[in-house]
């Protein structure tokens, strides 16, 4: 049995050359202090998405938690979405628990009653100052709002900062469209819409969630864990992403749409139809770009050993909307439901494999892996920051 290695020196070995390297170590996968680490130095520093538009329809509030912090998505009736954390100034109760129609869009604390509006002014303080006295001279609302995070929406998607230090938005997508400017633009992609119908699917998997980015990551698994898709998209016609800063990924040259509905992105040229490619935004979002269909895959750690894996689809015009495409959105979603449930053994066992101490990060395959050696790395050097 081998001897567990101190962080840094595994740390270390993760940025050796791919021939050499190690993975990340066991600790990182298993133990709720690193959950923790994940969360500090990877998630508030990064942008992160936790959500969809869609979730949230004007004057909702929507609880969500990201890494057992509590954050309240509100959309207001002119249709601007923000993000606050879900806590009220005043003795710190968590405003709202259930998702749902406000009608007089108000956020009102269920303690003392205090109240927001949907921009996060705190508007109400019934009896602050006594008895019926709704104010004192020494108390200031203005600077008791909810405390909003630094949120942006792109194709339906909600991303955060919450440690308010990120990069503007607009540079941590710009090496990904740089990649894409080949098949579309930024402007060609809000064609995609969020389908009404059949349009989004959970899977709760028992792993940490950097197993989930890996196995994204790569195509190595695809003959034996995907034998079905491999027979139309097998191994060989699958091809590497360029490794950006914050995403790699796969690529597919043998995509091909699934029968149903015609159409596909104004901008995409017709010689690259059966092109198609699936990136990681670092750290958690998993994206699918076709040319007739878009998907989100936003992984939300529960624990260091669950994670959510919430699926949105998008396509083009009334295939999005209109009821005589709903067998066809059916369908699609099916499709990626079992491709997406065929994986689940494989994270959970990676996960069942790193309790054992014979296991110090694993190789790489100096062509297969590289991917996720570069997650590994990208990981490796934010959280030793902490150390
Ligand atoms: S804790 Fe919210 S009003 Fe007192
Ligand atoms: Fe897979």
């Amino acid at each position: 049995m081998n001897k567990t290695i101190p962080i840094e020196d595994a740390l270390k070995r993760v940025h050796l050359p791919i021939e050499s390297a190690n993975g990340l170590p066991n600790s990182c996968y298993v133990e709720h202090s690193a959950f923790e680490r994940d969360r500090d130095c990877v998630f508030a520093p990064g942008w992160i998405s936790i959500g969809f538009g869609s979730d949230v329809p004007a004057n909702w509030a929507v609880p969500v938690e990201l890494m057992g912090y509590p954050l309240l998505i509100t959309r207001d009736k002119n249709n601007t979405l923000r993000v606050f954390h879900n806590v009220c100034s005043h003795r710190g109760m968590q405003l709202v628990t259930e998702p749902g129609k406000l009608g007089t869009g108000l956020i009102r604390c269920k303690y003392h009653s205090w109240t927001y509006n949907f921009s996060g002014d705190l508007i109400g303080t019934p009896s602050l100052g006594g008895p019926d006295i709704n104010q004192h001279k020494d108390f200031n609302p203005e600077i008791n709002g909810l405390k909003p995070v630094r949120t942006e929406v792109w194709l339906d998607n909600i991303f955060i900062n919450l440690d308010n230090t990120a990069e503007p938005f607009e540079n941590f997508l710009s090496p990904l469209m740089q990649h894409w400017s080949k098949w579309v633009t930024a402007d060609a992609l809000k064609e995609f819409k969020p389908a009404t119908t059949h349009g989004k699917l959970e899977l709760v998997v028992n792993c940490n969630w950097k197993l989930a980015i890996e196995n994204f990551l790569e195509a190595y698994h695809l003959p034996w864990v995907h034998p079905g898709l491999n027979t139309y998209s097998p191994l060989s016609q699958h091809y590497d992403i360029k490794r950006g800063e914050n995403f790699s990924g796969q690529g597919s040259s043998s995509y091909s749409s699934p029968s149903g509905a015609d159409g596909s992105l104004s901008s995409w040229p017709e010689d690259q139809m059966k092109y198609a490619e699936y990136p990681v935004l670092y750290p958690n979002t998993l994206l699918g770009l076709q040319s007739d269909h878009f998907f989100t895959m936003t992984i939300l750690p529960i624990s260091e050993t669950e994670s959510l894996e919430r699926v949105q689809l998008m396509f083009l015009g009334e295939v999005a909307e209109d009821n005589k495409y709903d067998a066809h959105r059916k369908s699609v979603l099916e499709g990626w439901r079992e491709v997406f449930a065929e994986d689940i053994f494989a994270v959970e066992g990676m996960q069942q494999g790193r309790r054992s101490p014979a296991y110090q990060g694993g190789v790489f395959s100096p062509v297969m892996d590289q991917h996720t050696l570069h997650f590994h790395q990208w990981i490796a050097t934010r959280i030793a920051r902490d150390l």
